[in-house]
């Protein structure tokens, strides 16, 4: 059934499919349709963060920029739902177009520059959402915004959002608001998530509870850069981490059409490196630390191996463009299955 809406979808411009596809999943959940194809959700959910997920497999943020397809993405199936990226103010992002699919790679270049309605219109969104499952909100800063007042933009999106969500992922990752991951270096990234903390504790106070913060990062880091800012991370201890979001290296796309465009790569190509990013920071912040993978998943083996690499849970972005709602069950029923083994009791258990 995909395969037929995506040939439609692919003969549009990717955004404009994308929009096509928002508006159609709302109106397929209006008409109750979602549920018909929804996953069986595994028996017993996953504690995270504090959080209980209905299982392990999320939507990654920036594929429900506004929040306002929250309760039909809950009803394909995910454990979580990630929304954002928002900004305290909303702007349009990069002029278009700004998406370019890459099917020879199942891969996508993107260079969206976080175009949101603002953090405020989409908690409007989301006190009105059904979905009971982990809803996650992604936040950054503002384009006009200089890189030296990045942490006043941040904190003002905690203080928006900080009611309406499970979890805050603060985004210094994305390829393609200027300076951004500059943000990840440790001089720059203590000061910003000191005020995030202390933000977060004063917001406690007052509202009752406390959400957990978790920091997105580059895949483009290198090993000692990732060494610097994981320890900075462990040190402040954040409650989590996202690993990753695109890649600017092109090395597995070379030659390819739409391969020059300047913006992040997704999909496929990024598989192996968001792994390797995932290995490397379970081993640097050792095994309690709540690690997300997210990068190149389209098929139970990819989330797998993902998985084995250290992570505790995992998003998907780019693997819906290609598989579509088949994805996220498949997923899901391989998530079912193999924490069902993991219980079952082994000749050695039982005796
Ligand atoms: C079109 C597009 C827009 C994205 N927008 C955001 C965003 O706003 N914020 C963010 O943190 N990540 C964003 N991402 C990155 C994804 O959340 C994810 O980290 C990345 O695509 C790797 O996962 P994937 O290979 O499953 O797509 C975007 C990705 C794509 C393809």
């Amino acid at each position: 059934m995909y395969a037929l809406a995506r040939s439609l979808l692919f003969a549009l411009d990717a955004e404009q499919a994308h929009q096509l596809t928002l508006a159609t999943l709302r109106l397929s959940h209006r008409l109750g349709l979602l549920r018909l194809i929804a996953p069986a959700q595994p028996e017993e959910p996953v504690e995270l963060m504090g959080l209980t997920f209905a299982n392990r497999i999320g939507l990654a943020a920036g594929f429900d920029k506004n929040a306002s397809c929250v309760d039909a993405m809950g009803a394909l199936g995910f454990g979580f739902v990630e929304v954002g990226t928002l900004t305290p103010r909303g702007q349009p992002g990069n002029p278009r177009p700004r998406v370019f699919r890459l099917p020879k790679a199942r891969a996508v270049i993107n260079r969206m520059g976080f175009p949101n309605e603002g953090a405020q219109v989409a908690t409007r969104h989301l006190r009105l959402r059904r979905y009971t499952g982990v809803c996650g909100v992604n936040i950054g800063k503002n384009a006009a915004t200089p890189l030296e007042q990045a942490t006043s933009d941040y904190v003002a999106a905690l203080q928006m959002v900080y009611e309406f969500a499970d979890y805050v992922t603060i985004n210094i990752s994305s390829p393609n608001t200027q300076g951004l991951r500059q943000l990840q270096e440790g001089e720059q990234l203590r000061p910003l998530l000191q005020a995030l903390l202390q933000t977060r504790e004063q917001l406690a106070e007052r509202v009752g509870w406390r959400v957990p913060l978790v920091v997105k990062l580059s895949p483009d880091l290198s090993s000692d850069e990732l060494a610097a800012t994981a320890e900075v991370i462990r040190e402040l201890q954040l409650d989590g981490v996202i690993a990753t979001n695109t890649t600017l290296d092109r090395a597995a796309v070379a030659g390819m059409r739409h391969a020059d465009r300047p913006g992040g790569l997704s999909g496929a190509p990024l598989r192996e490196r968001a792994a390797g990013v995932v290995r490397q920071l379970r081993a640097v912040l050792g095994p309690d630390l709540p690690l997300i993978g997210v990068g190149g998943v389209s098929s139970a083996a990819d989330a797998a191996a993902l998985f084995a690499a250290g992570a505790d849970l995992l998003q998907v972005y780019t693997g819906l463009i290609y598989r579509g709602p088949g994805l996220v069950r498949e997923l899901v029923a391989a998530d079912a299955a193999a924490r069902r083994k993991r219980r079952a009791p082994t000749r050695h258990n039982r005796s």
